[in-house]
């Protein structure tokens, strides 16, 4: 039996399968573990399930004399420093995959969502103003037959383009591996959405220049990661109409304080975190991370791996 810390507790039944092997300690809190609890729990524990939310830094990762294994509840790993992990020999699990169809819906759904001023339109009616039918109400613009820029074309980029092909749209893509400039993306884009990990080149990639070669008339999503996107350079191009609109699953900050200058911006639609928010996807990622931490534990490969560099092999592209 190896001691686990979990930091938060998790939707399904996986997180019995953990605690039936292994003595198990679930962070019982809606909120996350504060740092000084975070410390305290993963620096007797052997194997760690950390969600997105859980800074897993170098630091936090030399304290942890004992720790043999991490695995993240999410399919990005940019809260874990895979670095150190790796330098310790520490296999760091992720749950790609699973989530790719729940977040690439949710790509479109917000695009739909903001084009066709689904929220705007709701709070309308909720708020008692429909009186009549109007040639003119809430005029939005159409996503078929649109040019969509999918900036990152991994596994949910692919899978956005596959849907947006049902809506007769032209895609354009940029990634590691091809595709146009990103220039050329943003100025012939009718959406432009997000779909590349955070990492050191995408930080920030969608600054005030971006912005400003994007089409006045064009909408930018953002399920992939907040800090991809510049906030304040985001605010500025809504405020001066410099793009249509914006429709955000994730932010920078995250989560974005009820008075930050952001949610001031017009034609902005701002939903938490909610890719794989799907009640079978948010199971299957719970299956995935308790059967990574289950075999990193048991000293066997880990079925998914994001630095499987402690395994002798190449990392992923
Ligand atoms: C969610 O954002 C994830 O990376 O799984
Ligand atoms: C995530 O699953 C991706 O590679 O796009």
């Amino acid at each position: 039996m190896a001691r686990i810390f979990v930091t938060r507790s998790l939707p399904g039944r996986a997180l019995e399968r953990l605690a039936d092997a292994h003595e198990t300690e679930v962070w019982p809190d809606r909120l996350p573990p504060p740092r000084p609890a975070l410390e305290e729990r993963a620096r007797s524990a052997e194997g760690l399930l950390s969600l997105l939310t859980d800074p897993i830094d170098a630091e936090l990762i030399a304290a942890c004399q004992e720790l043999r294994a991490i695995s993240n509840y999410a399919v990005g790993v940019d809260n874990v420093d895979l670095a150190a992990a790796t330098a310790r020999g520490i296999p760091v699990g992720n749950t790609p995959g699973v989530l790719t169809d729940s977040t690439a819906d949710l790509a479109l759904a917000l695009m739909l969502g903001i084009a066709r001023r689904i929220v705007e339109g709701d709070e309308f009616v909720q708020a008692g103003e429909w009186v009549t039918w109007e040639p003119g109400l809430l005029l939005g613009h159409d996503l078929h037959g649109a040019t969509v820029g999918i900036i990152g074309f991994g596994r949910i980029g692919q899978a956005v383009a596959r849907r947006l092909d049902g809506f007769g749209c032209e895609i354009l893509h940029t990634s590691r591996s091809g595709g146009v400039e990103l220039g050329e993306l943003l100025e012939r884009s009718d959406f432009v959405t997000l779909h590349c990990p955070l990492t050191a080149e995408t930080r920030g990639l969608i600054g005030a220049e971006a912005l400003r070669r994007m089409k006045p008339s064009a909408y930018l999503v953002n399920t992939a990661r907040g800090p991809i996107v510049d906030s304040e350079a985001l605010r500025g191009a809504l405020e001066q109409g410099e793009i249509a609109g914006a429709a955000l699953d994730v932010t920078e900050p995250e989560p974005l304080p009820a008075d930050h200058p952001l949610l001031g911006a017009p034609n902005l639609v701002v939903i938490p975190h909610l890719g794989s928010a799907t009640h079978a996807t948010r199971e299957r990622m719970a299956d995935m991370a308790v059967d990574n931490l289950l075999a990193g534990l048991a000293g066997e490969r880990m079925p998914y791996c994001a630095n499987p560099q402690v395994y002798g092999e190449a990392a992923r592209a």
